[in-house]
């Protein structure tokens, strides 16, 4: 199966540096695997090119007095494919608990987008020897109410807090059994036997042909590398074949 890539490149680069990457990655990147996130107001840029493009947040409810929400349906007539839930940057700095997590990802797959679920523990949880309880009830308290053919919508990116922008990483063989894990969650809930897993936090042009060794992983969530073309260019080019 090839791997998919996305590219969560959140609050940065300016315009002029946004042409310039555009240049580049349009060069370059032809793959449906491929999915970049660039800040909102830059989304219209991103579109008609060969590959999909995703939104980093998206609202619960589809249209209204929610300013400064963009809603599922509205991403959706954008020709948007995939919108991120969950980042625990979301979670950290604008509060959002797992109900208001669970209504983003119900609307926004009613409203055909792909969701890509965000879940991890924080170092504190790690260290408490939380993580398996706390990916369970970030899983199961946004799928309980989907049925099977939302979940084929529903893509899983496991991004340990403590991993993310940090240079730290797992073993493979620790995402690989966190992984089993996530899959296995899914299953008991659901029934449903197909999710997708992603791996994400620090994963950069250096230790991708490593972590490409990982077989139960559907692909990879890139922060920091994603803002440099050459870097997630060189990080594509490695994973996906061509
Ligand atoms: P990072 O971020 O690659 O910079 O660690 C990953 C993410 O936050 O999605």
């Amino acid at each position: 199966m090839n791997k998919i890539i996305v590219a969560n490149m959140k609050m940065n680069l300016n315009i002029e540096e946004i042409s310039n990457y555009l240049k580049k990655i349009n060069a370059n990147v032809n793959s449906e695997n491929v999915v970049f996130c660039p800040t909102s107001i830059y989304l219209p840029y991103f579109l008609k090119n060969n590959y999909k493009i995703g939104i980093q947040n998206i609202y619960s409810k589809n249209s209204g007095a929610y300013t400064g929400e963009v809603s599922p349906s509205q991403a959706a007539s954008l020709g948007i494919h995939y919108a991120l839930i969950g980042h625990s940057e979301r979670r950290l700095y604008f509060k959002e608990d797992d109900i208001l997590i669970k209504d983003k990802v119900l609307e926004a797959i009613k409203n055909n987008l792909k969701v890509i679920l965000c879940i991890g523990e924080t170092l504190e949880e790690k260290n408490l020897l939380k993580t398996t309880k706390v990916l369970k009830r970030q899983i199961v308290n946004v799928i309980r109410e989907l049925d099977r053919e939302m979940l084929d919508n529903l893509i899983i990116a496991y991004e340990p807090v403590w991993a993310i922008g940090s240079g730290l990483i797992p073993t493979n063989d620790d995402i690989e059994k966190i992984s089993e894990y996530i899959k296995m969650v899914v299953n008991d809930t659901k029934g449903y036997l197909d999710i997708d897993v992603l791996y994400g936090g620090s994963v950069n042009e250096k230790n991708i042909d490593e972590l490409n060794k990982l077989k139960n992983i559907s692909g990879f969530l890139i922060g920091g590398a994603s803002n440099d073309p050459e870097k997630i260019i060189d990080i594509i080019n490695k994973t996906i074949d061509k």
